[in-house]
């Protein structure tokens, strides 16, 4: 399976934090937004990955983060030149998806939560159809809405409904086979005036090929669309590694333990950040944890 990372858009709900800057490089306590959707799909299994943003962008990605090799993943990068929607991302990535499964993040979505990798890891199996995941949440209006019954069989999908008609919001991680290219293309705008990710959902339901799975409340799925929210999933990531001394998102350390990078590696990764807890935390990773692939 090969994934998509859609780190676009106007960001305009931030301004003026995102007025020059793209919204998925802000910092989530100790690393650029984008670490947390990335770590997502390095979890998952995923190494050939696609990063996608806008003209203005996608420059700062490509000096952040590379061809991916100090990582042992791949990664390419394409341009989004209008925030056209979501299912706009397989549009564009038709040709890096060509015959293969694929799985797409949203930039700005933070999980956190035991069991997510073995989840999400199993997700990353699928050949066939489509698998997205339901939240429970206080407040689902402002997100993908689906509706399921005691079997969890899928009764409705709603874009930002007025009246939702469940509280499982779907976050913006979902596991799609190549089909995912011909049903987006078919995909008109929405009122808003996007090619809405929910949109193709339907296309899956109308298949009988969508699949959901609840995740429950040992997950966090945390939100960074307002200023408050982003400084709140800040103060979260912080307590969380305070705490345990286990570091959120970290994507040398996932590296490291998905045996993509050797011990070596992770050293040479650790040290340009020497003067940070973040490298210190990397060596202390090296010395302590068994995994990486053979020394160099
Ligand atoms: O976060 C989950 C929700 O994401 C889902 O529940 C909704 O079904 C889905 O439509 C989406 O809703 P949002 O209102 O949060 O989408 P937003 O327009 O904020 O875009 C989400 C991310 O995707 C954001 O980081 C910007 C990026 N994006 C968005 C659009 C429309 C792009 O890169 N290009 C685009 O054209």
């Amino acid at each position: 399976m090969k994934g998509i990372v859609l780190a676009g858009g106007s960001g305009t709900r931030l301004y003026p934090l995102t007025k020059a800057i793209s919204k998925q490089i802000l910092p989530i306590y100790d690393k650029p937004m984008i670490y947390y959707p990335l770590s997502v799909l390095l979890l998952a299994g995923i190494t050939e990955i696609l990063i996608i943003s806008t003209p203005r962008d996608i420059d700062v990605f490509k000096e952040l983060l590379g061809d991916g090799s100090q990582l042992g993943i791949q990664l390419e990068y394409a341009v989004q030149d209008e925030p056209r929607g979501i299912a706009d991302a397989f549009v564009i990535a038709e040709d890096f998806i060509g015959w293969s499964s694929v799985a797409l993040i949203l930039g700005d979505n933070i999980f956190y939560g035991s069991n997510f990798g073995e989840i999400v890891r199993k997700a990353a199996l699928l050949t066939e159809g489509c698998t997205i995941f339901g939240c429970y949440v206080k407040d689902p209006k402002a997100y993908g809405v689906v509706e399921v019954d005691d079997e969890l069989n899928i009764l409705s999908i709603e874009e930002k409904p007025e009246y939702p008609r469940s509280s499982y919001a779907i976050p913006g991680l979902y596991f799609f086979d190549h089909h995912v290219v011909e049903i987006s293309k078919k995909v008109r705008p929405s009122a808003r005036g996007e090619v809405e990710i929910t949109s193709v959902l339907k296309d899956y339901l109308w298949n009988g090929t969508l699949r959901v799975e609840l995740l429950g409340r040992g997950l966090a799925w945390l939100d960074t669309g307002t200023h408050e929210s982003l400084l709140e999933a800040s103060n979260f990531v912080e307590a969380i590694q305070k705490r345990q001394g286990m570091y959120v998102s970290c994507i040398e350390e996932i590296a490291y333990r998905k045996n993509y990078i050797s011990k070596d590696q992770l050293l040479d990764l650790a040290m340009p950040l020497m003067k940070t807890d973040y490298g210190k935390y990397l060596v202390d990773i090296a010395e302590t944890t068994k995994g990486g692939k053979g020394r160099r």
